[in-house]
């Protein structure tokens, strides 16, 4: 809300946008207060014909298929034994009328089966942040195919992986599984065994994989409620879970105060709803009131990796007691790992029964698999190296500054965000503080177009935000490239 002597700031036609809530009188002056209708979105859409973007929507569709007459020909054929037509049914939901059937991907680029290259930024959503089949990591690969794939015991290189995540990471002990989601539930498990605590606590429209008791939300008027997707739950996450906003203090003060609460799963900067910096502080307030309420705290390093060779624990000296990370750990070969303190590798010995270990919830009989150490010891060796960040993160300033211009030409109310090598664009004109303020602002249509746009011109961008991660495969020129498309779609909408 805001008292209506700022809005004389703004331009006449942005006043539809406020909603009248109330008259106060205070003193002799009347206030008018007004509700901002969901401002940012708002007073983008004031110059933005919809019926424009949505005939230009359907151009663009149309574009994708005549482009793509071969992977619409694998599609309709992949219907029939796929459900969907395709392996992960959230793959249907790229902006295309149906999916880009791959050929082949190196590097930051990739190829589809009707010849089209594409500059790559998207990586697998971090997954191929290393670039697509790196050479390091393809040569371990091939070399330890020949030598077994898993066996449930361990080779003598799985310690120099453990010695290295202590030296990135800081922490003592290391697990490893195949996949963050996992790395994740494991790191729940074990924290809620040690505490005896029922509940986790997480932020409003965070993502740790399928991670079961994540999927919550808050509604309209702040209560917690089951996300609206969230599909055939064994347990409604209210019971489960704490569910508050990201950088409000005195909500993490609230909810952890009556002492339920065994672990605050957290990214250090949120990814996931688009990027949220922690405030100055908070990252000191989270942990000192996790300590004192005796919550342990989980940080995720999945998407954050891509802040340096520690993440950003190291690179902000935080102090978790656990830290999880998957994706492009082993290059793209599936692989995860969580690491914990000293502490909670004591505590959790005191509750272990070594007998019941192999069936008491925390598994996976390929977790720690030769051929994914192979993979993790020759990316983090060769290429998650200090010049991998300090070159994708000068890409990613280049990237980020061609945007800005092109905002500032066209006078939009818009921002770029950034962390280490990623970049995303987002249609408000200031940086939402949390999940919540960043889920209002989405504009699902005008997303859509952005990324068709590119895509038609041979650029992927990370769905289901206007995300950019950069390799130090990517070149100058893609990044000029994507500024020149970027400015097209502008000036196609407000030229
Ligand atoms: C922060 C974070 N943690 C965990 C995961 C889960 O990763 P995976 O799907 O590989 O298990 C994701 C996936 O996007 C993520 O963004």
């Amino acid at each position: 809300m805001m008292a209506c002597k700022c809005l004389a700031t703004l331009s006449k036609r942005h006043w539809a946008d406020f909603i009248l809530l109330k008259d106060v009188n205070v003193g002799k002056f009347n206030i008018h207060i007004f509700q901002l209708s969901n401002l940012q979105s708002k007073i983008m859409t004031q110059s933005l014909d919809r019926n424009k973007l949505s005939q230009l929507l359907k151009n663009e569709e149309q574009l994708f298929h005549k482009n793509h007459p071969k992977s619409y020909e694998l599609y309709q054929r992949a219907r029939k034994s796929l459900h969907g037509g395709v392996p992960m049914l959230w793959m249907i939901r790229w902006a295309g009328s149906f999916p880009v059937f791959v050929k082949e991907a190196k590097g930051a680029r990739f190829t589809d089966v009707d010849g089209n290259s594409y500059i790559d930024l998207c990586l697998g959503d971090t997954g191929a942040m290393t670039g697509h089949a790196p050479d390091a990591t393809v040569k371990a690969i091939k070399e330890q195919i020949e030598k077994g794939i898993t066996l449930m015991l361990p080779y003598e290189d799985v310690i120099w992986v453990g010695e290295e995540l202590q030296r990135r990471f800081g922490l003592p002990y290391w697990q490893f599984a195949l996949t963050a989601t996992d790395a994740n539930r494991f790191a729940l498990r074990m924290a809620r065994l040690i505490t005896g605590r029922p509940k986790i606590l997480v932020f409003n429209y965070c993502y740790h994989g399928t991670v079961d008791e994540t999927f919550i939300t808050l509604d309209e008027e702040g209560t917690p409620i089951s996300r609206p997707n969230n599909m055939g739950p064994q347990v409604n996450p209210i019971y489960t879970t704490k569910v508050i906003e990201f950088n409000d203090v005195a909500a993490l003060e609230t909810a952890l105060s009556a002492g339920d609460v065994a672990a605050v799963l957290a990214e250090p900067v949120m990814t996931n709803i688009g990027i949220i910096h922690p405030d100055a502080g908070y990252h000191d307030a989270l942990r000192e009131i996790t300590r004192r309420t005796g919550t342990l705290l989980i940080i995720d390093e999945t998407h954050t990796i891509c802040t340096g060779p520690g993440g950003y624990t190291a690179s902000h000296r935080l102090q978790p007691d656990f830290l999880t990370l998957g994706k492009p750990l082993a290059g793209g070969v599936p692989a995860a790992i969580y690491g914990f303190t000293e502490e909670v590798s004591r505590a959790f010995n005191e509750k272990l029964s070594l007998e019941d270990s192999d069936v008491g919830g925390i598994g996976g009989t390929l977790a720690g698999n030769a051929l994914s150490i192979a993979a993790m010891k020759a990316t983090l060796q060769h290429v998650l190296t200090d010049e991998f960040y300090s070159k994708a993160t000068a890409l990613q300033e280049r990237f980020t500054q061609g945007v800005e211009s092109v905002i500032s030409e066209f006078d939009l109310p818009w921002i770029v965000k950034r962390l280490g090598n990623r970049s995303e664009y987002w249609f408000r004109p200031a940086p939402p503080k949390n999940g919540g303020e960043a889920h209002a602002a989405i504009d699902a249509e005008l997303d859509r177009y952005m990324h068709l746009y590119t895509l038609n011109r041979g650029i992927l961008m990370t769905p289901f935000h206007n995300m950019a991660l950069i390799s130090p495969e990517t070149t100058q020129a893609d990044v000029d490239y994507h500024t020149k498309i970027f400015k097209e779609a502008v000036h196609s909408l407000f030229g």
